[in-house]
């Protein structure tokens, strides 16, 4: 499967599909074969995924791809 990946409304960006995300050194974070949820806010505390903070903090954000 292609990875997929969406910016939500307000929200994190989520990936699907097959992909790996790795740390600055190159390290795999474990996601079980999950859909991964990243960061947009800049709120959480458990980056670079999102943990929901981005409700809390009031984070509005609403992309287009037909803006560009
Ligand atoms: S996008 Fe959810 S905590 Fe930042």
């Amino acid at each position: 499967m292609a990875s997929k990946i969406t910016i939500t409304k307000n929200g994190p960006i989520h990936v699907q599909g097959d992909f790996e995300i790795c740390d600055p050194n190159g390290n795999t974070f474990d996601l079980g074969g999950k859909d991964a949820w990243l960061c947009r806010c800049g709120q959480s505390e458990k980056k670079p995924f999102c943990d929901g903070k981005h409700k809390a903090c009031g984070f509005v954000s609403e992309v287009s791809a037909e803006k560009r």
